[in-house]
This record gives structure tokens, sequence and C-alpha cells, in this order.
């Protein structure tokens, strides 16, 4: 499956302002949720829908809602940025979380934490991390989703680059990333480049 790259002039927009090394937190957080939502128009397209029928004061006509629940999950930390950007469009949707944190030195993902819970198996499933570098905490999370009984992922992320997309595709061909950008590749410390830097620390300030 190919990557889905989302090239909306306002994403375009949107990620410039993420990118530059000046821009401070309060301005990446609110960038990087107009990301997101473009990013989950997108994906979510063709998300099935149920007839209902709806009351209006006038008559009663006919609506629709969405057939299946939705299950965000965002990888932890930097995915809580795309989630603060889509759970606005739907409240109902349940949140899981995956904890993945990349060793420094390695830059292999190490696990910390999850809670994943049953009602996944039936929902359209949603991970979220605003990086795809070497793949690795992607990868490890479509894992844990799918051993938690997750049938139907999709994975939103703002940058990505063409490693981490070919561990997608090797590891997960059957989940769809969609992305705002394929950086040129990684750097010797596995960093995006051109990238944008460490999304969590920008996100949070820390
Ligand atoms: C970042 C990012 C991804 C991961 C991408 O998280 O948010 O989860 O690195 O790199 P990979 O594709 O090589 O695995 P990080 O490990 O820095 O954790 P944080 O969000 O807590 O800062
Ligand atoms: N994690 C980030 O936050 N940025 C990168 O470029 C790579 C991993």
């Amino acid at each position: 499956m190919q990557p889905f790259v989302v090239q909306h002039p306002l994403a375009q927009c949107h990620l410039s302002v993420i990118r530059a090394a000046g821009t401070p937190s309060h301005d990446f957080r609110r960038h990087l949720n107009h990301l997101a939502r473009l990013l989950f128009l997108e994906a979510t397209r063709e998300l099935p829908l149920r007839e209902i029928s709806v009351q209006t004061p006038l008559r009663q006509t006919l609506g629709a809602q969405l057939a299946r629940p939705l299950v965000f999950v965002p990888i932890l930390r930097a995915g809580l940025g795309l989630l603060d950007g889509i759970l606005p469009l739907v409240p109902e949707a349940v949140v899981a979380h995956v904890g993945i944190k990349r060793n420094e030195e390695t830059a292999l993902p190490h696990a910390y934490y999850a809670n994943l819970p049953a009602c996944i198996s039936g929902a359209d499933v949603f991970l979220l991390d605003p990086m795809l570098a070497t793949g690795g905490s992607a990868c490890e999370a479509a894992r844990q989703l799918k051993e938690a009984g997750a049938m139907r992922i999709t994975m939103l992320c703002v940058v990505s680059c063409p490693e981490g997309l070919a561990a997608m595709k090797h590891a997960h061909p059957d989940v769809p990333v969609f992305t705002t950008a394929i950086d040129d590749g990684l750097n010797e410390k596995c960093y995006i480049v051109p990238g944008l830097g460490d999304a969590g620390d920008r996100y949070f300030g820390t």
C-alpha cells in the first residue's frame, strides 16, 4: 500500500510553521492540531455510515451516523498532539494509549505502557504520531494493536521519510499511512531531515 500524501495548500502552510526552529511551543501546538485535522479528514473519507432517520423542526429526513466506533491511539508522548486536534471532531471516540520511547543511543523503541480496550477489534483504529522516522515505534505500536485484536488500523503522521515508510510497509502492509510530507531521510542520529526536530519536546516545551 502506498502512503497517502496530503498536499492540501493549508497543510503545507501549517507544516512550514512547525518546521521552523523559531516557532514557540504554543504556536507549534496550534499548527500541529490543525495538521491533525487535515490528515484525519482525508483518512476518514471512506468511513462507512449507517442511515438514520432525523426529525427536523419541519419534517422527517434521512441522516447518517458512523457505522463503527472509532478508537484513537496516540503514541505517547507526541501523538497527543494529533489527538488534541481530532478528538473535538469525534468526541464520542474511545481513546486508547500506547507508550513508546526511542532509546537515544540505539533509536530502538522501548514500549513502556499500553491501555487497549476490548472494543478495538470492531473499531476503526487511528494510530497517531507526528513522526515516522525509523518506523520502529509505529511498527511496535501496530503490532500491539493487532495483538489486542485491531483489524482496521490507519496511521496518521505529519512528517515521514522513506526509511519509516518502508519499515511500515514491510511489517504492516495492511496499515495505510497518511502523511503531509515524505522527507529526504534520516541523519546519523536517526532524526528526520529536514524534519522538525523532536516533536514531543517542541509540543510540550520540554
Ligand atoms: C518520537 C516520535 C515517534 C518516534 C519516531 O518519539 O514521536 O514516536 O520518536 O521515531 P521512530 O520512527 O524512529 O521510532 P520519542 O521516542 O522521542 O518519544 P516522545 O514522544 O516521548 O518524545
Ligand atoms: N522523533 C522525533 O521527534 N523527530 C525525529 O526526527 C525523529 C524521531
